[in-house]
C-alpha cells in the first residue's frame, strides 16, 4: 500500500521531492503535547456522545499517554514518511492498541486538528511571554526605585535636552511592557476559541459535542463557523504583531544600552556577564547581548511579514500553504523570548556611572528651559519672550565657555535687568528634575511613588498568579 492514511485511493509512492516538500514533522513535532491533549479530549468526547465505545476511548487515552511519555523520554521515533505530527501519533497509536486507534479520527480532520494544536501552542507561548515580561518589569522597577534620584541627561534628537532621572527612564520601559502585555492578553481572548470539530471544513454529521472538547482544552467556546475555524491564522498574526511591537521596544532599549556603554558616552557599564571581549583588541568590552536583541527583532518582524504573505492570497478553506505558518512563528516567538530574558538580565546587571550622568545632564545648557520657566513664573514674561531672552543668555554663556549657573548674575541682568539671584536656584540639574512634579514628570518623588505602585501591582499579579 502506498500510504496508511489514504492508501485506498493511491497505488504509487510519492516522489522523493514530493515527500521532501510536503513533510512538516521537523517543525510540527513541537506540537506533540498539544496534539495529544486535543486527541484525548476528542476521544473522551466521542465516547461521551456514544460515537465510540468507552473501552475504545480508554485504550486510546492510555495509548496516547504512552506516546506522550515515549516522546518525553526521547524514545519515540518521528518518521518523515508519516509527514506530520498527527500521522506520526496516530500510526504509533495503532501499533500500540491496534484497530481501535483508527476510531480516533472519527468526526475530525487534520485541518481542525492542526488549527487546534497551533492555537493551544500559541496560547502557551503567550502565557510564557507574559511571565517573561512581568519579570522584565520587576527588574526595571527594582532598579528605578534604586535610581529614583539619579540624574541623567534626557535626549531629543540624541542631543542633550533636559535633565531627567534614570529611574524615570527605566519606568518608561515598564509602561511599554505593560502595553505589550495588554496587547497579548487582548489577542489571547480572541485566540481562545476551539476549532476542534470543524472537521475538514464543513462540520460533521456525527453528534459531537464541540462545547465539551472546547471546555476540556481550556477554550472559552467552540468557533462558530467551521470554514473560518480551519482556515484562518489571524490568531498567529495578531500574536506576531504584538510580538513585533514588543521586540521593537526591546530593540530600542538595547540600542540605548549600546549607546550608553560606548566609551564615547560611558554613562553605563555592563559587567563581564553581559559583555564579550575581542579576539584581537584586548581593551574591548562589546555589548553583544544588546546588539543581538536589536538584531533578533528582524526575526520577529520577518515572521509576521512571512505569514502575512503566506495568507494574503488564500481562498477559503484550508490550503496546504498554511503548513508554512509554524516555523517562522516558532522562531519569531523564541527570538522574542530570548530578547526579553537578555534585557532582563542586562537591566539587573547594568551599573550607571552616576557622576558622569550628572555631569552630562548639565552639559549643553540642559537647564535653559528651567531658566525660561523661571522668567515666565517670576517675571510673568510670556513664554515666547522668555525663550528669546534665555537664548541670548545661553549664547553669552557659550561665548564665555561657562555653564549657565557659572555665568555672573550681572551678565544675565545686562540682558534682562529684572533677573534676581533667585534664578540660581533653578539652574542646577538637581533642582531641575525636582521641579518636574507634573503628573508623569521626572521628579524623584514622582518616580519613587510610580515605582512603588508598580511594585504593588506586580506583587498583586503574582498572588493572583
Ligand atoms: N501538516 C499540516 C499543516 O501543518 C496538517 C494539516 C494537513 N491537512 C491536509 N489536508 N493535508 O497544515
Amino acid at each position: 500500500m502506498s500510504n496508511k492514511m489514504w492508501g485506498g485511493r493511491f497505488s504509487e509512492r510519492p516522489d522523493e521531492i514530493m515527500e521532501e516538500i510536503n513533510v512538516s514533522i521537523d517543525v510540527d513535532r513541537h506540537l506533540f503535547a498539544q496534539d495529544i491533549a486535543a486527541s484525548k479530549a476528542h476521544a473522551a468526547m466521542l465516547a461521551g456522545q456514544g460515537i465510540i465505545t468507552a473501552s475504545d476511548a480508554k485504550n486510546i487515552g492510555k495509548g496516547l499517554d504512552t506516546i506522550l511519555s515515549e516522546i518525553g523520554k526521547g524514545s519515540f521515533e518521528f518518521k518523515r514518511a508519516l509527514e506530520d505530527i498527527h500521522m506520526n501519533v496516530e500510526s504509533r497509536l495503532s501499533e500500540l492498541i491496534g484497530p481501535a486507534a483508527g476510531r480516533l479520527h472519527t468526526a475530525r480532520s487534520r485541518n481542525d486538528q492542526v488549527a487546534t494544536d497551533f492555537r493551544l501552542y500559541v496560547r502557551d507561548i503567550v502565557d510564557e511571554t507574559d511571565a517573561a515580561l512581568a519579570a522584565f518589569q520587576q527588574a526595571l522597577v527594582d532598579r528605578a526605585l534604586e535610581h529614583a534620584g539619579t540624574v541623567m541627561p534626557g535626549f531629543t534628537h540624541l542631543q542633550t535636552a533636559q535633565p531627567v532621572t534614570f529611574g524615570h527612564h527605566l519606568l518608561a520601559y515598564v509602561e511599554m511592557a505593560a502595553r505589550d502585555r495588554g496587547r497579548f492578553q487582548d489577542a489571547r481572548k480572541r485566540l481562545n476559541e476551539s476549532p476542534l470539530g470543524a472537521a475538514a471544513l464543513a462540520g460533521t454529521s456525527f453528534p459531537i459535542d464541540r462545547h465539551a472538547t472546547a471546555k476540556a482544552l481550556g477554550f472559552d467556546r467552540p468557533m462558530a463557523n467551521s470554514l473560518d475555524a480551519v482556515s484562518d491564522r489571524d490568531f498567529v498574526l495578531e500574536m506576531l504583531s504584538a510580538a513585533s511591537i514588543c521586540a521593537v521596544h526591546m530593540s530600542r532599549f538595547a540600542e540605548e544600552i549600546v549607546i550608553w556603554t560606548s566609551p564615547l558616552v560611558g554613562l553605563v557599564r555592563l559587567s563581564d556577564k553581559f559583555t564579550t571581549g575581542s579576539s584581537i583588541m584586548p581593551q574591548k568590552r562589546n555589548p553583544d547581548a544588546a546588539e543581538l536583541v536589536r538584531a533578533k527583532t528582524g526575526r520577529v518582524i520577518g515572521a509576521l511579514n512571512g505569514l502575512l504573505i503566506v495568507m494574503k492570497g488564500l481562498p477559503l478553506a484550508y490550503q496546504k500553504d498554511m503548513q508554512e505558518d509554524k516555523q517562522g512563528a516558532m522562531e519569531g516567538f523564541a527570538a522574542l523570548s530570548l530578547a526579553i530574558r537578555a534585557m532582563t538580565g542586562m537591566v539587573r546587571d547594568l551599573v550607571p556611572d552616576e557622576a558622569k550622568m550628572k555631569l552630562a545632564a548639565g552639559e549643553g545648557y540642559a537647564t535653559a528651559t528651567d531658566l525660561a520657566d523661571w522668567l515666565v513664573r517670576t517675571l510673568k514674561m510670556p513664554f515666547r519672550e522668555a525663550h528669546h531672552v534665555t537664548g541670548r543668555i545661553v549664547a553669552k554663556a557659550a561665548a564665555g565657555g561657562v555653564a549657565l549657573h557659572e555665568l555672573p548674575l550681572q551678565e544675565m541682568q545686562a540682558i534682562e535687568p529684572k533677573i534676581t539671584k533667585d534664578v540660581l536656584g533653578v539652574l542646577s540639574v538637581e533642582s531641575s528634575v525636582k521641579s518636574r512634579t507634573s503628573f508623569g514628570g521626572t521628579a524623584p518623588k514622582n518616580v519613587t511613588s510610580q515605582a512603588k505602585s508598580w511594585l504593588k501591582r506586580l506583587e498583586k499579579e503574582r498572588k493572583l498568579g
